[in-house]
């Protein structure tokens, strides 16, 4: 029999008309003479009913049917009784009387409820990851997934981007997180990588004439995981020659836009503002900021560099810096209990304290109240600080790093526990003007703010060019888009040339010898012609989480690895035989034994 339609898509328009479906049973329920099944399909849900008056070898068929069986029938479109219509259910006005059925397939009992909110561990439903894609969520996420791809292929076909894939075997890209290295067979004990991103070669393609490229690449990043980072994830990655930053972003806005659109008929206003990434460190203390909601960061520097409380005036004689939120409504929500847990918790952040002060009808009430009670020191920080009675202030005294990490944490936290945080806006932003290095306390030295071959603003090219000045005050021709508070995408525009290339890799620590060898393909590459270009990448797990509205990048990937970078369904990563590592001239040791033993 050949199905004529989806179980999901039958509706009013089959009734009185004759259809063949397939599909999975979600539920059986037999009320003697009669029995209702709901099939299942990848559209959704229609009910069947098998009885001896519509066809008995059918009805002995039912009898037979446990939940994830295959089945096939063929049947009668109906219109319910009145009584039975469901207005919830796309088929909730019909359903079908059986007259042939078939078993296609029988089941076990699956280890979870095939249906939404099911109660069973991550764990479990990655092991069996093929019936949890089986659930109306999951398999709802995957759509969503597929529209945004279907979508950025046709805008680039559309915009006059070429569609190039570039190698997954291939040498490592620093991009700042450790590679997965592959062996080689033929040269033992050489090593291919797997991409962090395509950037040198979509660089390369614009050294090729290509003009404009896009991909939909995957890349491989070995660093710790969270609920945004996967091993291996997807990007939406562009390039384009001749191009200067605000075009890149306008095309990245159009396409978008017209993700928006296809995927959720939501439209956005267009152009998404920008703010530099000094502005947005000194407004939100992070260069990803939720813009769904205000609390902003207030400096209250000026105001306390006098007062008596000691901690906040040395801290500005020190040349540091003292800062505030302003809690809504915040003085009766937050006891003294909570704002000590939230004071624990910044801790981590090098915070040594967090002062607080909540303003009352009767003026200021808190520890720190009784250096704040001269009238007009009180009027200047209401007046700063945008506070009224029934507010909570919070101040963090440090280091600007401490205070901007301290202050954006708590920012974030305390709007999301008062709901302060619209969940139906998409706000986007541009984060512009990056500095082009950051300090990395970890490995104490400068690393690229994005990745080493990021253009600095032009203005800045000699902190650079001149042996003499120090390159880390430079700024960068980079940009970032923010989604609610989320870095969903990152570019640049790059280095054209050899010489700033070289003087590139020099600031980042390497000697000639070892730019020459990692690079030296790169370099070469400058020597012949390379046009100015610039490009940008979005992390399409994370659009289409976000555009899902999930928790976690994993439930818009189909088979995704666990926090410990495990695929519980194939329980890869394995051993292999001996064998196969003698093929690749390969001795496995423990990692602690050969690092004692260097
Ligand atoms: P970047 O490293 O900023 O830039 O990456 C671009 C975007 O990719 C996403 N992303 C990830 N998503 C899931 N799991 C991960 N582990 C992960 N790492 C990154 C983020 C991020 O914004 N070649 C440059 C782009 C360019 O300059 O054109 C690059 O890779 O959403
Ligand atoms: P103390 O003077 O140590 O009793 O601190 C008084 C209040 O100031 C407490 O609430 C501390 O958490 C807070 N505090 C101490 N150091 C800082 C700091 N660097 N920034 C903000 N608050 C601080």
């Amino acid at each position: 029999m050949k199905r004529t339609t989806y179980a999901g898509l039958v509706d009013e328009s089959y009734i009185d008309k004759k259809v063949v479906l397939k599909g999975w049973v979600q539920k059986r329920r037999d009320l003697g003479g009669l029995i209702f099944i709901d099939l299942r399909d990848r559209e959704g849900i229609v009910q069947l009913v098998f009885s001896d008056e519509y066809s008995a070898d059918a009805r002995t068929v039912a009898d037979q049917l446990r939940n994830e069986y295959v089945i096939e029938i063929e049947g009668n479109v109906v219109a319910r009784s009145a009584r039975e219509v469901n207005d919830n259910m796309k088929t909730g006005k019909i359903e079908v009387d059986v007259i042939n059925a078939k078993i296609l397939s029988t089941s076990k009992t699956p280890p979870f409820d095939i249906q939404d909110n099911v109660k069973a561990s991550d764990e479990l439903k990655l092991k069996y990851r093929y019936l949890d894609l089986r659930r109306p969520e999951m398999l709802r996420n995957m759509l969503i997934r597929n529209r945004i791809t279907q979508s950025v292929h046709s805008y680039f076909d559309q915009m006059g981007f070429v569609d190039v894939e570039t190698p997954t075997l291939t040498k490592s890209t620093p991009e700042g997180a450790r590679d997965y290295l592959v062996p080689s067979r033929v040269y033992p004990g050489s090593f291919y990588a797997l991409p962090q991103s395509p950037q040198q070669f979509k660089q390369l393609l614009m050294g090729a004439g290509f003009d404009k490229y896009y991909q939909i690449a995957r890349c491989y990043r070995d660093e710790d995981l969270r609920g945004d980072r996967q091993p291996e994830f997807t990007q939406i990655d562009m390039e384009m020659s001749f191009a200067d930053p605000e075009e890149i972003q306008e095309y990245t806005e159009g396409l978008i836009a017209k993700v928006m659109k296809d995927t959720l008929g939501v439209e956005v206003k267009l152009p998404f503002e920008r703010i530099s990434w000094d502005e947005s460190m000194a407004r939100f203390g992070t260069d990803q900021p939720d813009t769904r909601f205000g609390m902003e960061l207030t400096d209250v520097s000026e105001i306390v560099k006098d007062c008596d409380f000691k901690v906040f005036s040395e801290t500005v004689k020190n040349g540091n810096q003292v800062k505030s939120i302003t809690v809504p409504g915040g003085a009766d929500k937050y006891s003294r209990k909570a704002i000590d847990s939230f004071t624990k918790y910044i801790e981590r952040f090098g915070a040594k304290g967090l002062a607080w002060i909540k303003v009352t009808d009767d003026g200021f009430s808190g520890p720190i109240s009784k250096f704040f009670t001269d009238e007009a020191l009180q009027k200047a920080m209401l007046d700063q600080t945008d506070a009224k009675s029934g507010d909570l202030i919070l101040f963090v005294a440090d280091e600007a790093r401490v205070v901007a990490a301290s202050l954006s944490y708590l920012r974030v936290t305390i709007a999301n526990e008062l709901n302060l945080i619209d969940e139906s806006k998409f706000a986007f932003l541009w984060v512009v003007d990056w500095p082009l290095f950051e300090y990395d306390v970890d490995l104490e030295r400068y690393v690229s703010a994005h990745h080493p071959f990021t253009m600095p603003n032009e203005e800045d090219v000699h902190y650079l060019m001149n042996d003499d000045e120090d390159p880390h005050k430079a700024y960068a021709q980079s940009y970032d888009i923010i989604l609610n508070g989320l870095e969903l995408g990152g570019g640049s525009i790059r280095i054209h040339t050899r010489e700033l290339q070289e003087k590139m890799f020099k600031a980042l620590g390497f000697t000639k010898e070892s730019a020459e060898e990692q690079f030296g393909y790169f370099l070469d590459a400058l020597d012949y012609g390379f046009p100015p270009h610039g490009g940008l990448a979005i992390g399409l797990d994370r659009f289409a989480r976000l555009l899902a509205k999930r928790d976690n990048i994993r439930d818009v990937i189909a088979f995704p690895k666990n926090s410990k970078a495990v695929e519980p369904l194939t329980s890869a990563p394995q051993p292999v035989s001996t064998k196969q590592l003698g093929d690749l001239g390969i001795l496995v040791e423990h990692p602690e034994d050969i690092n004692r033993r260097e």
